[in-house]
């Protein structure tokens, strides 16, 4: 096998690994894709600026994140059905964060439920959650990350209706995949993966099949969406999940000002900047683009993260560079699980990690808490 030394090596070892309807789901954005392309161009057309003759010995990479001590400011974001690019894929990610000395955070529409991966990890990890019509099931979804040990709740805003991902629909994405014949003849090709899920239970949506009443087939994560998503979804629930929860509180999918400017009123303790990945609106800025008018409106009344288009440690160092206290990375993460299970998540973060390191020394710094605007080229930011 070829050396794996880039997050683009973990992507196309797991294109081969995975079947193409979870590899595509992962991989794709809504509509013409061109807030996903976005978010990394975005990122390359940042510079930085090269430093010599300084001293680059004892660098630290350590930081916080909502209080919590984190070897780097980067986060594993809430994915859906990451069980699904590896078998028990929930359990081995936060089993690899862990060793890797950053969070963790259990998406709703995950397969491993949030007692199964409380009780198979040791460090707690942060819950993901959406809002869905059936309030008594979100107040039980919430106490049970209460009871799991969650130590905190991300909230995610940008996803009432979810954006047209036209692969998915196409491929007829469910979880697990229904016996059809194209289904079965992609599996023919993709032997470890059918060796994982034939040596595991957790097949389908964890967190709900058998804790939602009134579901009927909810394998289709467009279908399940689109009839239990609560589109009636404001600023007033946001303040009632707070109460309810009564812990740290991260808003995800922010990308406006004018939003952010209320979410600092929330009370909430970290806000992230997020167009979804791409996968909702397409033709929003890009994260990164959004990330320093967002920063200034939020004037440190809370954390302010970001997500989208990182695929790499200079990626992180530019967002961080850009006011960025923490970084969540999605994609480079679910590469690596569709890869290699946990040791290909752990392979993902250590690229990041070294990349973030030697960048950072190049750019004349040793501590991440010095990094600021002054490592970009000017008038790219
Ligand atoms: C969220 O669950 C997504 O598919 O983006």
């Amino acid at each position: 096998m070829a050396q794996l030394l880039t997050i683009e090596d973990l992507r196309l070892l797991a294109k081969r690994r995975v079947p193409r309807m979870f590899y595509d789901y992962a991989d794709s954005g809504a509509w013409t894709e061109s807030t996903y392309r976005a978010n990394e161009a975005d990122f390359a057309a940042i510079k930085l600026r090269q430093r010599v003759a300084v001293d680059m010995t004892n660098r630290t990479l350590a930081s916080t994140m909502i209080g919590e001590q984190v070897s780097m400011p980067v986060a594993l974001a809430p994915t859906g059905i990451a069980g699904m690019q590896h078998a028990d894929g929930e359990i081995l990610a936060a089993r690899a964060a862990a060793r890797a000395g950053v969070p963790f955070t259990l998406s709703t529409m995950s397969v491993c439920s949030i007692e199964d991966v409380a009780q198979n990890t040791d460090k707690p990890f942060w819950f993901q959650l959406y809002v869905m019509r059936d309030r008594a099931f979100i107040e039980r979804l919430i106490d049970r990350a209460k009871a799991a040990g969650c130590s905190a709740l991300m909230l995610t805003l940008d996803l009432q209706i979810l954006g047209q991902r036209h692969k998915d629909i196409r491929n007829g994405l469910s979880a697990p995949p229904k016996p059809t014949i194209a289904n079965l003849i992609n599996l023919v090709f993709k032997p470890r993966w059918c060796m994982g899920m034939l040596g595991t239970k957790r097949r389908s949506f964890g967190n709900i099949v058998g804790h939602a009443t009134g579901v009927g087939d909810m394998t289709s994560l467009s279908a399940w969406t689109a009839e239990q998503f609560d589109p009636t979804l404001s600023w007033d629930d946001v303040k009632w999940i707070k109460d309810r929860w009564g812990g740290k509180l991260i808003l995800k999918g922010i990308l406006d000002a004018e939003d952010a400017e209320l979410a600092a009123q929330s009370g909430a303790d970290a806000l992230i900047v997020s167009n979804h990945g791409g996968r909702q609106l397409d033709g929003a800025v890009s994260s990164i683009a959004a990330l320093p008018g967002i920063v200034e409106q939020v004037g440190g009344r809370m954390e302010v993260w970001m997500d989208g288009g990182v695929r790499s440690g200079q990626d992180v160092l530019k967002a961080v560079a850009l006011g960025a206290r923490g970084v969540l990375i999605g994609r480079p993460f679910l590469y690596g699980l569709g890869a290699m299970g946990e040791e290909g998540v752990k392979l993902a973060l250590d690229i990041i990690r070294k990349e973030m390191d030697i960048t950072m020394a190049l750019c004349g710094k040793r501590d991440i808490q010095d990094v600021d605007a002054s490592i970009l080229v000017k008038g790219k930011a």
